[in-house]
């Protein structure tokens, strides 16, 4: 890459959403950058896992006959499902045939700073440039990559993929499938909807169009008498997911941060815009057809929605079932008590402004510069919503634990690197800066928020 031509180009960093906001990578970035690859090694027996990822424009069918102009990793929408074992070593190659600056953040991994994929902390990848992310698998689970540049155009218009990171004691069930989420508005002519309007500042940018693995409303097939894995991203921009099955039941496995500690039964889940989930699904009988729908959800928006379809399940004929489900699927051990004294505020809020109409804030300012956080040092943070809306809070490169909701305990221990705040509420998270020092930050997974300035960095510090 061409670091150096940018170096003092200032305007390279500039773009619509952040307006005069310009972030820059420290001086030392690429030193920082060598470091972090050459010492990416892969554990004994375990390897190096390379893929390539172009991003591109190609017309994407979403449906027969339906083509959209989109943005993709290797003329894909979602981009391939990228798979490594904890242990492996992922190797990216990223080339940008965009006509505009991209740069990939790889969403829940524990990775060095300086691969982070943020403006923060590497230059942006020029039309025509290339940039190697080069980090170890940690964690067992489900996680995403996308652009962490102009996201709200640039995840919307298609570029954004599931990347899975398996553990030594996976259940093992029937079956496997990934399922990304999202939500795709339209103009009258079938392309990719202009961006922007009051409504979409102000709710987030939706689209009546629902795409699961990038194709329209599909269809998915299970075998009577068997039980998948389904891992859910919900890679929408705005959109809450209230994901039901057609009323069945189903159990919860995991959550952002991989396995939660046993199986949770529900028979629906909310997906805020980043979260994952993985449930276990089924038996059902033959002949069944259930809905896969994203039920009803009010999270104060100017525009309302009832329940909608993203896509069918159809029970195919039955076949014999190997899956177990194990009562217990790890243990994980609480960070802090829930009274732990938290030693930081962190305020989602939102301030009227004479020339943008409406600001979204962290503690009053819009990207906030937020105090560092020393290596080792117990991080206990009241994340209040001041808003009548929801927002998911996202925090880069650690996950984190709900300690509680309001003063009240989660239903169960997990670990999180997304977490809805419902409006007028307090959540209180412990996470430990267990090394990796660098620019990190935390912000709302509602993508016109996050651009609008509802996001804080900070440095991790020895
Ligand atoms: Cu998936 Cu900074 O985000
Ligand atoms: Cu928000």
């Amino acid at each position: 890459m061409s670091a150096q031509r940018h170096m003092h180009d200032h305007s390279a960093h500039v773009h619509s959403n952040h307006g005069s906001f310009v972030h820059e990578p420290p001086e030392a970035a690429r030193e920082l950058y060598r470091e972090a690859r050459e010492s990416a090694l892969p554990d004994s027996g375990r390897e190096v896992v390379s893929v390539e990822l172009e991003a591109r424009e190609v017309d994407w069918s979403i449906a027969p006959g339906t083509v959209v102009r989109a943005w993709t990793f290797n003329g894909q929408v979602p981009g391939p499902v990228i798979e490594g074992r904890v242990g492996d070593v992922l190797e990216v190659r990223l080339t940008n045939r965009l006509p505009e600056p991209t740069a990939v953040h790889w969403h829940g991994m524990r990775l060095p700073a300086p691969m982070d994929g943020t403006e923060m902390v590497q230059q942006l990848v020029q039309p025509g440039e290339s940039f190697t992310y080069r980090f170890k698998l940690l964690d067992a689970g489900t996680f995403w990559y996308h652009p962490h540049v102009n996201e709200t155009v640039q995840l919307e218009r298609g570029l954004y993929g599931a990347l899975i990171v398996r553990g030594d004691d996976e259940p093992v069930l029937d079956r496997e499938q990934v399922l990304v989420l999202d939500d795709l508005k339209l103009d009258r002519n079938g392309q990719v909807a202009k961006f922007g309007g009051f409504v979409e500042r102000h709710d987030g940018r939706e689209g009546d169009v629902r795409l699961v693995n990038g194709k329209r409303e599909p269809a998915f097939s299970i075998a009577a008498g068997q039980i998948e894995r389904w891992r859910v991203v919900n890679a929408a921009s705005a959109r809450y997911v209230r994901l039901s099955i057609g009323g069945a039941a189903f159990r919860i496995l995991g959550t952002d941060g991989g396995l939660i500690e046993a199986p949770v039964t529900v028979d629906e889940v909310l997906l805020a815009p980043g979260d994952r989930v993985d449930i276990a699904v089924g038996p059902f009988a033959a002949g069944q057809e259930l809905a896969i729908d994203a039920l009803r959800y009010s999270r104060t928006t100017i525009k309302r929605r009832g329940d909608e379809r993203f896509a069918t399940l159809r029970v195919g004929s039955a076949k014999a079932s190997t899956a177990v489900v194990p009562e217990r699927l790890r243990v994980i051990e609480p960070l802090a008590p829930s009274s732990a004294t938290p030693n930081r505020t962190v305020d989602f809020g939102i301030k009227y402004s004479l020339r943008r109409g409406i600001d979204f804030v962290v503690n009053g300012e819009r990207h906030k510069t937020d105090e560092p956080v020393r290596i080792g040092e117990l991080q206990v943070w009241d994340v209040v919503n001041s808003t009548l809306m929801d927002h998911p809070f996202h925090l880069h490169g650690y996950f984190f634990q709900v300690l509680s909701v309001d003063g009240e305990l989660p239903a169960w221990r997990s670990w999180e690197d997304v977490v809805n705040l419902p409006p007028k509420s307090t959540t209180r998270i412990a996470w430990m800066p267990d090394g990796r020092p660098g620019s990190w930050m935390y912000h709302c997974h509602i993508l016109e928020h996050h651009a609008a300035g509802m996001m804080g960095h900070f440095e991790v510090v020895r």
